[in-house]
Protein backbone atom coordinates (compact mmCIF):
# COMPACT_ATOMS: atom_id res chain seq x y z
CA UNK A 1 0.00 0.00 0.00
CA UNK A 2 1.34 3.46 -0.75
CA UNK A 3 1.49 5.79 1.85
CA UNK A 4 1.38 9.78 1.22
CA UNK A 5 4.19 10.88 3.29
CA UNK A 6 2.02 13.35 5.23
CA UNK A 7 0.53 10.74 7.18
CA UNK A 8 3.12 11.40 9.83
CA UNK A 9 1.08 14.84 10.13
CA UNK A 10 -2.03 12.89 10.58
CA UNK A 11 -2.42 12.12 14.13
CA UNK A 12 -2.20 9.08 16.28
CA UNK A 13 -2.90 5.39 13.97
CA UNK A 14 -5.24 3.05 14.94
CA UNK A 15 -4.45 -0.18 13.29
CA UNK A 16 -6.49 -2.91 11.98
CA UNK A 17 -5.32 -5.62 9.13
CA UNK A 18 -6.88 -3.51 6.48
CA UNK A 19 -7.34 -0.65 7.60
CA UNK A 20 -5.54 1.98 9.58
CA UNK A 21 -7.55 4.98 10.85
CA UNK A 22 -5.61 8.29 11.66
CA UNK A 23 -6.95 10.63 14.25
CA UNK A 24 -5.52 14.37 15.01
CA UNK A 25 -6.94 15.67 18.76
CA UNK A 26 -6.21 19.12 17.63
CA UNK A 27 -8.46 19.58 14.92
CA UNK A 28 -11.49 17.39 16.22
CA UNK A 29 -13.99 20.20 16.63
CA UNK A 30 -17.20 17.34 17.96
CA UNK A 31 -19.26 17.75 15.14
CA UNK A 32 -19.86 13.65 15.61
CA UNK A 33 -20.20 11.93 12.62
CA UNK A 34 -17.99 9.02 13.56
CA UNK A 35 -20.13 8.90 16.72
CA UNK A 36 -23.44 8.65 14.96
CA UNK A 37 -22.29 6.55 11.93
CA UNK A 38 -20.41 3.65 13.80
CA UNK A 39 -20.61 4.12 17.65
CA UNK A 40 -18.89 0.58 17.79
CA UNK A 41 -15.69 2.06 16.25
CA UNK A 42 -15.78 5.17 17.94
CA UNK A 43 -16.90 5.12 21.31
CA UNK A 44 -15.31 8.16 23.64
CA UNK A 45 -16.17 6.63 26.65
CA UNK A 46 -13.65 3.80 25.94
CA UNK A 47 -9.70 3.09 25.66
CA UNK A 48 -8.32 2.96 23.10
CA UNK A 49 -11.50 5.36 22.18
CA UNK A 50 -11.01 3.78 18.08
CA UNK A 51 -11.19 0.34 17.63
CA UNK A 52 -10.70 0.06 13.70
CA UNK A 53 -10.99 -3.87 13.83
CA UNK A 54 -14.71 -3.77 14.72
CA UNK A 55 -16.25 -2.68 11.05
CA UNK A 56 -15.78 -3.22 7.92
CA UNK A 57 -12.88 -1.43 6.54
CA UNK A 58 -15.11 0.50 3.81
CA UNK A 59 -17.47 0.92 6.02
CA UNK A 60 -15.08 2.79 8.49
CA UNK A 61 -13.56 4.49 5.29
CA UNK A 62 -17.42 5.91 4.64
CA UNK A 63 -17.94 7.19 7.79
CA UNK A 64 -14.22 8.59 8.16
CA UNK A 65 -15.04 10.63 5.07
CA UNK A 66 -17.70 12.61 6.69
CA UNK A 67 -15.42 14.05 9.24
CA UNK A 68 -15.86 17.63 8.48
CA UNK A 69 -12.84 19.03 9.91
CA UNK A 70 -10.14 16.25 8.90
CA UNK A 71 -9.75 15.49 12.33
CA UNK A 72 -9.61 11.66 11.05
CA UNK A 73 -8.11 10.04 7.95
CA UNK A 74 -7.45 6.33 6.55
CA UNK A 75 -5.95 4.28 4.77
CA UNK A 76 -7.46 0.86 3.34
CA UNK A 77 -4.91 -1.75 2.71
CA UNK A 78 -6.75 -2.84 -0.26
CA UNK A 79 -8.29 0.67 -1.97
CA UNK A 80 -6.93 3.92 -3.15
CA UNK A 81 -6.32 6.70 -0.75
CA UNK A 82 -9.55 9.23 -0.08
CA UNK A 83 -10.55 10.56 -3.53
CA UNK A 84 -11.14 14.84 -2.98
CA UNK A 85 -14.99 15.73 -3.69
CA UNK A 86 -15.65 18.22 -6.31
CA UNK A 87 -16.20 20.91 -6.54
CA UNK A 88 -14.81 22.73 -3.74
CA UNK A 89 -17.08 23.24 -0.95
CA UNK A 90 -16.86 25.56 1.69
CA UNK A 91 -19.56 25.73 4.35
CA UNK A 92 -19.62 28.58 7.45
CA UNK A 93 -20.35 27.16 10.60
CA UNK A 94 -21.96 30.11 12.23
CA UNK A 95 -20.53 29.26 15.58
CA UNK A 96 -16.67 29.12 14.46
CA UNK A 97 -14.98 27.67 11.48
CA UNK A 98 -15.49 27.70 7.29
CA UNK A 99 -15.70 23.86 6.57
CA UNK A 100 -14.37 23.19 3.46
CA UNK A 101 -13.76 20.24 0.90
CA UNK A 102 -12.28 19.44 -2.02
CA UNK A 103 -8.37 18.77 -3.33
CA UNK A 104 -6.65 21.16 -0.92
CA UNK A 105 -3.61 22.34 -0.89
CA UNK A 106 -2.66 24.10 3.25
CA UNK A 107 -0.28 26.60 3.75
CA UNK A 108 0.98 25.53 7.53
CA UNK A 109 3.26 25.87 9.67
CA UNK A 110 4.69 22.83 9.27
CA UNK A 111 4.66 23.00 5.47
CA UNK A 112 2.02 22.37 2.54
CA UNK A 113 -0.61 20.18 3.70
CA UNK A 114 -2.43 18.25 0.84
CA UNK A 115 -5.78 17.90 2.53
CA UNK A 116 -9.24 16.44 1.36
CA UNK A 117 -11.08 18.07 4.50
CA UNK A 118 -10.56 20.67 6.53
CA UNK A 119 -12.16 23.39 9.25
CA UNK A 120 -10.28 26.24 8.68
CA UNK A 121 -10.07 29.01 11.58
CA UNK A 122 -12.13 31.80 10.59
CA UNK A 123 -12.12 34.26 13.63
CA UNK A 124 -7.89 34.74 13.81
CA UNK A 125 -7.71 33.44 17.11
CA UNK A 126 -6.63 29.55 16.50
CA UNK A 127 -3.22 28.30 17.92
CA UNK A 128 -3.15 25.81 15.18
CA UNK A 129 -2.96 27.99 11.96
CA UNK A 130 -4.93 27.18 9.54
CA UNK A 131 -7.44 25.24 11.66
CA UNK A 132 -9.97 25.86 14.09
CA UNK A 133 -8.47 25.23 16.92
CA UNK A 134 -11.95 26.07 19.34
CA UNK A 135 -10.87 29.11 20.19
CA UNK A 136 -13.88 30.84 18.88
CA UNK A 137 -16.11 28.63 21.60
CA UNK A 138 -17.51 26.52 18.72
CA UNK A 139 -17.81 23.66 21.17
CA UNK A 140 -18.81 26.37 23.95
CA UNK A 141 -22.22 25.05 24.01
CA UNK A 142 -21.57 20.99 22.82
CA UNK A 143 -22.79 18.57 25.82
CA UNK A 144 -20.02 16.29 25.20
CA UNK A 145 -19.63 12.93 23.65
CA UNK A 146 -16.19 13.25 21.62
CA UNK A 147 -12.98 12.43 22.45
CA UNK A 148 -11.74 16.41 23.71
CA UNK A 149 -14.58 16.08 26.18
CA UNK A 150 -13.54 13.52 28.17
CA UNK A 151 -11.35 14.09 31.32
CA UNK A 152 -8.07 15.65 30.39
CA UNK A 153 -5.69 12.90 31.11
CA UNK A 154 -2.56 14.56 29.65
CA UNK A 155 -2.77 10.97 27.39
CA UNK A 156 -4.11 9.97 23.88
CA UNK A 157 -6.72 7.97 23.88
S1 LIG B 1 -13.32 13.14 14.68
FE1 LIG B 1 -14.21 14.95 15.68
S2 LIG B 1 -14.66 16.39 14.02
FE2 LIG B 1 -14.36 14.36 13.07
S3 LIG B 1 -16.43 13.45 12.94
FE3 LIG B 1 -15.52 12.74 14.88
S4 LIG B 1 -16.20 14.21 16.42
FE4 LIG B 1 -16.51 15.18 14.38
S1 LIG C 1 -12.86 29.82 13.85
FE1 LIG C 1 -12.52 28.45 15.52
S2 LIG C 1 -10.60 29.23 16.35
FE2 LIG C 1 -11.04 30.61 14.71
Amino acid sequence: MDRPADDQRLGRAYLAPEVTVFYDRGRCRHYAECVRGLPQVFDPTRRPWIRADLADPNAIAEVVRRCPTGALHYRLLAAEPEEPTSPTTITTDPQGPLLVRGDLVLDTPDGVLAETRAALCACGRTQNRPFCDGACGVNASHPGGTRDQAPASGKEP
